[in-house]
């Protein structure tokens, strides 16, 4: 492939300045995620590792909780003691209250003068503006400095639009990366080489020859502890407004004219511009909200939403969505997007389903009415792609029955995959900021979203009731239904 974004090693030593280092978040993702890029020689020789926290501990204690919150997540094939030993030594804490001024001084002394210093916010978002002002201030930022940010990044597009401005007053956005795990993964990743790399696919990418595109994401998992965040976020805040509508601009954008971040990233802010928008009647009749109640998953009984730990009676908080969506330009034209997503759902499956259009006429006597091939692009667990066709049944007839072409990716190409923080973390020390959030496209995907929060208010819509470990509510079915169509675990 021709214009592949340059690969910069930087040229000054990294200092990676972890914000709210003694959280969940860098336990489970972001310090397991450094470990494997410390183990693959993927970090710069000399980087250090700061972690930033608020609690009272030495840089003994730091380990000690790296060593009992952090090490149960690294996979245990991939473990290696030296290596582990090695990485410890990586690391510094230091104690700030970010709302002090002064506490910054003692970062300013364990940051090295002339290091990229890369500082990572995985604290609340409503601290960004004073972190950001507060490194200023005590003048640990420069030209080289960058900043990647956590979701959540905002609650709706004047939050969004706030964060944006306070982070934007002090870095150019050349330096700001926000985060959308989604972007890190090795199958969203491969969604452009499936449709730009294989010119088989470039004339039948588009309405007529497609019907619908459904996009599914899926999980078993409740809402854990999480509820404090979750109840006032719901799916479709959590999910919709970044995974969902990252993995449906990959699906719908125009072939950018290079993988340059600015060029993948403007055609993706086209498609989220051309979403057409919801008026109340469509939010009514496109969406579907829905919140588990107690049920199976995975053979094993769990508690409804309502039942879990800090959820407040009564909530109407939603963990499943579906809806649909459409396409405003040549391109998609008439093709329905059915979104979805949820918790405690019947298994963690990721997938894109293209359902391409049904023949114009049959000549076959026989055979499944109303056929459409369809591609499953599956991206969770495994990573598969699968092309569903009509074969001839054996025998004196003409009949057809259903017949699926797999391709199994881990089998066909067995390299590791990095986990999506790890991919990203790297792509931060080298400055690629292909897989990250331009700031036109957060604002323009909470645009798009915010209406549906609104329409859901003055609707005044409670969630619909689904079992946990099914496929979310009926009504969700009912979406596809109306048109002829059915989900692909339906089909
Ligand atoms: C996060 C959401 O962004 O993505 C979580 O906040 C969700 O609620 C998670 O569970 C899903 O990520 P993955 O990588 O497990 O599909």
């Amino acid at each position: 492939m021709t214009n592949q974004p340059a690969q910069a090693v930087p040229e000054l030593p990294v200092d990676m300045i972890i914000f709210g280092g003694g959280g969940d978040l860098a336990a489970r993702k972001l310090l397991p995620a450094l470990y494997m890029a410390h183990l693959h020689g993927n970090l710069p020789p000399e980087t250090r590792i700061i972690a930033v926290g608020r609690k009272n501990w030495s840089i003994d204690d730091y380990r000690a909780f790296m060593e009992e919150q952090s090490r149960p997540f690294i996979d245990a094939k991939a473990f290696d003691e030296q290596a582990w030993g090695r990485y410890l030594d990586l690391f510094q804490y230091v104690i700030i209250d970010v709302n002090d001024p002064g506490d910054y001084e003692r970062l300013a002394q364990t940051s090295r003068k002339h290091a990229l210093r890369v500082f990572y916010l995985s604290t609340s978002p409503e601290l960004f503006m004073t972190i950001c002002d507060n490194l200023a201030a005590a003048h640990l930022l420069d030209k080289h400095s960058r900043v990647v940010l956590e979701k959540p990044l905002g609650h709706d597009l004047a939050s969004a639009k706030e964060i944006n401005a306070s982070v934007g007053r002090h870095f150019a956005e050349s330096q700001i990366y926000r985060i959308d795990h989604y972007l890190g993964k090795e199958t969203v990743q491969n969604l452009m080489v499936l449709r730009f790399g294989n010119p088989i696919f470039g004339p039948l990418w588009q309405a007529p020859y497609i019907r619908s595109v459904q996009i599914t994401v899926a999980e078993t998992v409740g809402v854990g502890s999480r509820a404090g965040f979750y109840d006032h976020t719901g799916a479709l805040r959590d999910m919709v407004q970044n995974h969902l509508l990252q993995l449906l601009c990959f699906v719908a954008m125009e072939p950018p004219v290079s993988l340059n971040p600015d060029a993948v990233r403007d055609e993706k802010l086209k498609v989220l511009r051309s979403l057409r928008p919801m008026s109340v009647a469509d939010i009514a009749r496109d969406t579907v909200r829905g919140q588990y109640a107690a049920g199976a998953v995975d053979g094993q009984p769990v508690k409804g939403y309502l039942e879990e730990d800090n959820v407040p009676a009564g909530s109407k908080a939603e963990t499943f969505v579906a809806l649909r969506a459409h396409i405003n330009n040549w391109r998609w034209a008439n093709v329905p997007f059915f979104l979805r997503t949820g918790k405690r759902m019947q298994k963690r499956q990721s997938e894109i389903v293209i359902e391409f259009a049904d023949l114009p006429f049959s000549i076959f006597p026989s055979g499944p009415r109303n056929y459409g091939n369809r591609l499953v692009i599956q991206l969770q667990p495994e990573e598969s792609i699968q092309l569903q066709m009509l074969a001839k049944e054996p025998g004196s007839g003409m009949n057809m029955l259903p017949v699926s072409l797999n391709l199994d990716l881990q089998q066909a190409i067995p390299e590791r995959r990095a986990e999506a923080y790890e991919r990203l973390l790297v792509d931060v020390i080298r400055g690629r900021l292909t897989h990250f959030m331009r700031r036109d496209e957060l604002e323009a995907a909470w645009g798009w979203v915010e209406p549906i929060l609104d329409g859901w208010k003055e609707l005044n819509d409670r969630p619909r009731i689904y079992t946990a470990g099914t496929f979310g509510p009926a009504a969700s079915s009912a979406l596809l239904a109306r048109e002829g169509m059915s989900w692909a675990e339906e089909a």
